[in-house]
């Protein structure tokens, strides 16, 4: 077991990309702490991953100082060292620039970005020795797509890089690793809110797109991400450290 002794903290560990990497994380051995907003669908996860080992749920919305504080005070009341962080949780507007509003700014920026921003900070007297943080990023903060509008999303995502790279520098003296997965496009609730509402000629030009452009031939699936992510909270990653991984079926190659 590669993540024995383990503990977790997911944010967004109910659905997608971030219940794939609670389930490998568990698999390997680690305990877990799952956050998300919706509490039926945090019990519904804790009721699929338990199998695997011990989960724990919180609901937050980590868009709030309130919810960001509750977590940390969860970690802090377990009594135990906090040994990985998956700033997971996030959100999509793909809407073109001129359209973009303030409210979908403030909120993309406070979950992408604060959110991973304070919650790393809020943990930090809790981390464990030879802690690990991983970002989850996007393929989109360095590469666009035609008529995919992501001027907001690109931007949020490029923060959190540059925040991956400069905690790298600023944490490592103290024995943390922090890295970023950048996923390619992947089968989730995100994605297929972002692609049901375009119509249905953009959505075939997308289908045809991805045919194309995926070398592997197809987008991604959650589980797919977790092997990057056991890989980097474990001790076999004991010198990766400000690394943006693209775990993408080969799509930013090209
Ligand atoms: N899917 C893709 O194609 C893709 C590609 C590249 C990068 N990513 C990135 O991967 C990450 C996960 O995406 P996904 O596709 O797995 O999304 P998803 O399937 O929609 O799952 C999102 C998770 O985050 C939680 N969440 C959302 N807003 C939250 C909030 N304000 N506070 C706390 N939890 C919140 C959701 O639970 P609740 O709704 O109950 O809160 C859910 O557990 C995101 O950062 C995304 O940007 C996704």
């Amino acid at each position: 077991m590669r993540l024995q002794d383990k503990r977790a903290l997911v944010t967004g560990g109910s659905d997608g990309i971030g219940l794939a990497i609670a389930e490998g994380f568990l698999r390997e051995g680690a305990d877990v702490l799952i956050v998300g907003r919706d509490a039926g669908k945090l019990e519904a996860a804790r009721l699929k991953l338990r199998v695997h080992g011990a989960v724990e749920t919180l609901s937050a919305d980590l868009a709030t100082d309130t919810g960001i504080g509750a977590v940390v005070e969860q970690v802090k009341r377990s009594g135990r060292p906090l040994d990985v962080l998956v700033n997971n949780a996030g959100v999509a507007y793909l809407v073109p620039f001129d359209s973009v509003d303030q409210a979908q700014f403030q909120h993309s920026f406070a979950l992408n970005v604060t959110a991973a921003f304070f919650l790393t900070q809020g943990v930090l007297p809790h981390f464990g020795a030879g802690a690990s943080v991983i970002n989850i990023s996007s393929y989109f903060a360095g590469k666009m797509i035609s008529k995919r509008p992501s001027s907001l999303y690109s931007l949020s995502k490029g923060a959190l890089n540059s925040l991956t790279r400069s905690l790298a520098f600023e944490l490592g003296p103290r024995g943390i690793r922090v890295n970023a997965i950048a996923p390619g496009t992947v089968d989730t609730a995100m994605r297929r809110k972002t692609v049901d509402n375009l119509p249905a000629a953009a959505q075939a030009e997308l289908r045809a797109y991805v045919d194309r452009s995926y070398p592997l031939g197809r987008i991604g699936r959650p589980d797919d991400l977790a092997g990057m992510a056991v890989y980097l909270a474990s001790d076999e990653a004991a010198w990766t450290s400000g690394g943006i991984f693209a775990i993408d079926g080969g799509y930013t190659a090209g």
